[in-house]
């Protein structure tokens, strides 16, 4: 079997070139003699892949200097709980709830202090992102939290909220490096790599330079941005090969043109799907129209026995990985950067063709 169309929200698509290259290091890393699974990470040739990828990544979204990058083990749910443990020095925080990611992350911080919800889109499944033009900010509130991309729902936020001059920490998850950001309205921007980025198990955190040092008594070494930043993230061994791949995504980013010609294409991408939606009597969008994400296209039939349907021929088609999230039932298509817009107009022409067939 060849490669297939993996719509997966994560783990999911990589680049075909970076795999390649990576199949052809595999053995031996540009004449060294090894993978890069193989070398010391306090070796010259793994220090240059780490500083080469940092580099890159600060190329490519304009990191300011007074801006930490952070490459921290553990993924998502762990930067659920360093947030609060590294930022909650008033324990108090504001948190928007636009999914599940957001709440997990406002439950875990509820462990450290008082995390407040100050707006919420859960009164309508998560179908939307609140107005955040004029939030009830708590005063002490330490940083106001957001997940920009909601995953799982397929939203994102249209414009940042008004955070009355709190830091802001977003959840980029997934959405990183799909269009630019402006990297100096947030406090943190951190996101599990997973989606557009790498192999999971792994988050990148852009940390402004004075939230860091001030954690929470009992904070582990490992949970403190301070060690990460202190260390250029080679406390410990790192996950060394995670990097070498996440900075092999970045060149070809780089490759590409950048942030801005991302963008367009997936805006492109995203387009041919939503235009289709948008007259078609069968499949429905249920998220306001505003509040689309780039990245995560819901739609539902209103049948789930069609739906089922629908993901099992996609699949026999050669169109993976279509299946919704329970709690929004129908199908999800993600479609990170990585995903050839040839994979967004099989699957659309497959939409088409299964119209006429049962509508
Ligand atoms: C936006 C977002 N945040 C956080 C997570 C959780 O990440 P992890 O599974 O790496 O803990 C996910 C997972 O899919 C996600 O989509």
């Amino acid at each position: 079997m060849g490669r297939v169309y993996n719509f997966s929200a994560g783990p999911a698509v990589l680049p075909e070139e970076v795999l390649r290259e990576a199949a052809e290091e595999m053995l031996d890393y540009r004449g060294f003699g090894m993978s890069v699974m193989e070398m010391s990470h306090r070796s010259g040739m793994f220090r240059d892949i780490m500083e080469q990828a940092e580099q890159d990544l600060r190329e490519l979204m304009g990191i300011p200097d007074h801006y930490r990058v952070l490459f921290i083990q553990g993924g998502g749910h762990v930067q659920f709980a360093m947030v609060p443990m590294n930022l909650m020095k008033h324990k108090v925080a504001d948190y928007i709830i636009t999914g599940q990611w957001a709440k997990k992350a406002y439950q875990e911080a509820k462990c450290y202090g008082d995390a407040r919800v100050i707006a919420s889109s859960e009164d309508m499944n998560f179908s939307y992102i609140p107005d955040c033009s004029d939030l009830p900010i708590d005063s002490e509130a330490d940083y106001v939290y957001v997940c920009l991309n909601n995953t799982i729902y397929g939203t994102a936020y249209p414009e940042l909220p008004n955070t009355k001059g709190k830091p802001l920490v977003a959840d980029v998850s997934s959405c990183f490096l799909s269009a630019p950001l402006d990297v100096e309205a947030f406090g943190v921007v951190w996101g599990g790599v997973q989606k557009n980025i790498g192999p999971a198990g792994m988050a990148i955190a852009i940390v402004r330079e004075d939230l860091i040092g001030d954690c929470l008594q009992g904070t582990p070494t490992m949970l403190k941005y301070s060690t990460y930043s202190e260390h250029a993230s080679l406390y410990n061994t790192p996950p060394c090969y995670n990097i070498y791949i996440c900075g092999k995504v970045f060149q070809w980013l780089k490759k590409l043109g950048g942030l801005e010609a991302i963008k367009a294409r997936n805006e492109k991408k995203a387009k041919l799907l939503y235009d289709f939606l948008d007259q078609s009597k069968l499949f429905q969008n249920p998220v306001r129209k505003t509040d689309r994400s780039l990245m995560n296209v819901t739609f539902v039939t209103g049948d789930p026995a069609l739906d089922q349907r629908f993901v099992g021929e996609a699949e026999q088609a050669g169109l993976l990985n279509l299946k919704g999230h329970r709690t929004v039932g129908g199908m999800r298509a993600s479609i990170y950067n990585a995903m050839p817009i040839e994979g967004v107009e099989r699957l659309v022409a497959f939409m088409r063709a299964f119209e006429e067939r049962e509508g």
